[in-house]
């Protein structure tokens, strides 16, 4: 099946997806893909249009039992080829395709780094992807009070079970949230979704 091109993939998106936030989310994957496609020596648009579509049907689908898999035969009707469609089933841990390929691996990683990334934009003076570096990206990876408050189990639940470490990284979020709400939120997400980053990334590629 022949592969559908970029701005394809981009209509597509926009017919099924009317919130801007999620399709911010869209190009912010493409980014971080594309930019692995290029080091890895991949075909770039079909990376490309895999990242793009990779959650073109949340908001139609908006649970577990319905994305992505409900969205993947809709695909196959508007031609994207297999490669894709499985690649977009594989970033969804629960529809059980494993990641095999470079491009699945990539797009599973790069789903959860996008977030990391618009996530310490928001802590930012001017809440600007221009104010993030890389060299701030690799910090707040290493931050132990990220890391820990990062686990996904709760960080109220976790605290009372690992005692002494965990309350001091509490005190910190609490100290980083003593701003606004949209900052305490860009903390918050931030914490998560780092966590769940370094877990994609060790388990599939290497930054
Ligand atoms: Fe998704
Ligand atoms: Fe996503």
């Amino acid at each position: 099946m022949a592969m559908i091109d970029r701005e394809q993939a981009w209509n597509i998106l926009c017919e099924f997806t009317k919130s801007e936030g999620l399709r911010k989310h869209a190009l912010a994957v493409e980014t971080c893909v594309v930019a692995y496609a290029k080091r890895f020596g991949e075909g770039v648009e079909q990376w490309q249009v895999t990242a793009l579509l990779h959650d073109f049907d949340w908001e139609i689908h908006p649970t577990l039992e319905g994305h992505p898999q409900l969205g993947e035969p809709m695909l196959a009707e508007r031609g994207v080829d297999e490669e894709t469609r499985r690649a977009i089933l594989s970033h969804a841990s629960h529809t059980g395709v494993a990641r095999t390929s470079p491009l699945e691996k990539t797009l599973y990683a790069c789903d959860e780094l996008a977030g990391f990334i618009t996530a310490i934009s928001y802590v930012k003076p001017h809440r600007s992807v221009f104010e993030v570096d890389v060299a701030s990206v690799k910090k707040k990876m290493k931050d132990k009070a990220f890391r820990a408050l990062g686990k996904p189990a709760g960080h109220r639940r976790w605290r009372r079970r690992t005692g002494r470490a965990a309350r001091r990284a509490h005190r910190f979020l609490r100290k980083g949230n003593a701003g606004a709400g949209r900052r305490s939120w860009g903390l918050r997400a931030a914490c998560k979704s780092e966590w769940r980053c370094r877990d994609r990334l060790t388990k599939g590629l290497i930054l």
